[in-house]
């Protein structure tokens, strides 16, 4: 299967991904919200509590777009870094991390998963929050991450999935009819809100992604279904 893009079937994922956030990126913040009702902060909250049980002293959030999860994690690590392919997604980052009084413990550089720009083995955890599936190349992004991580750290993967049961049908209706009209009245992209759900259906997730983590080197591989299955959160130890 060819792998889905957010504007056209050729050209680099990369790109396409890298033009859609900038295009986004005033946006982004107000229809997470709007559009989880909120939800996308508890999810990170969860994401933290796991990250809680480990000893870390510097974590490196990838993907981290505005710098959400990074300005949550500075609440109980002493330093984290943020990376991003969007500079868009990091401008708007980067004012936040300043407005929270966070910049000297909070820093937002631009990198790719696949090749972050960082010593092998440095970072005692790593997250990654809605990243993943807009990765070029899933393995090379997962194996780049580990790379960056201390050998007995820990990987935490926040992604969307698939729901389960009564409340499939519903998410479905709303993931691909409602959201994506909100979503391009908001942002004036009309291809980023239909991107998101198709980039969801073409994951592979739960099993498969512990799969993936697996292959890559990833031990002691978890998954945790969060709110029903709309989001799962994946666990993996280098
Ligand atoms: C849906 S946003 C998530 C942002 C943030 N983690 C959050 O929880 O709101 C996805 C982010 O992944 C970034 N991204 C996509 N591919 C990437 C890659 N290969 N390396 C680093 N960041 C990437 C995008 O630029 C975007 O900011």
């Amino acid at each position: 299967m060819s792998a889905v893009k957010p504007y056209t079937a050729d050209g680099s994922k990369r790109e396409q991904v890298e033009r859609m956030f900038d295009s986004i990126s005033p946006k982004y913040d107000l229809l997470n919200r709007l559009l989880s009702f909120g939800t996308d902060q508890s999810w990170r909250r969860k994401v933290m509590r796991s990250v809680g049980q480990e000893n870390v002293r510097e974590l490196l959030d990838v993907a981290t777009g505005t710098a959400d999860l990074a300005i949550m994690a500075a609440k109980q690590v002493d330093r984290v870094t943020g990376a991003d392919i969007s500079e868009g997604m990091l401008g708007f980052g980067r004012e936040k991390v300043k407005k929270a009084g966070l910049s000297s413990r909070v820093e937002l550089v631009r990198g790719d998963a696949a090749d972050l720009p960082f010593a092998d083995n440095r970072f005692d955890a790593i997250t990654v929050a809605f990243g993943v599936r807009n990765f070029e190349d899933l393995d090379r992004g997962v194996r780049g991450m580990l790379r960056v991580l201390k050998p007995n750290g820990r990987l935490f993967v926040l992604e969307f999935s698939k729901p389960h049961g009564w409340m499939r049908p519903f998410f479905h209706f709303y993931f691909h009819r409602i959201m994506p009209a909100i979503g391009r009245l908001v942002s004036k992209d009309s291809a980023a809100y239909t991107y998101l759900p198709a980039s969801v259906d073409a994951f592979p997730e739960g099993p498969a992604f512990v799969a993936i983590l697996r292959n890559c080197g990833g031990r002691e591989v978890t998954s945790r279904s969060l709110t029903g299955g709309i989001a799962t959160l994946y666990i993996a130890r280098k």
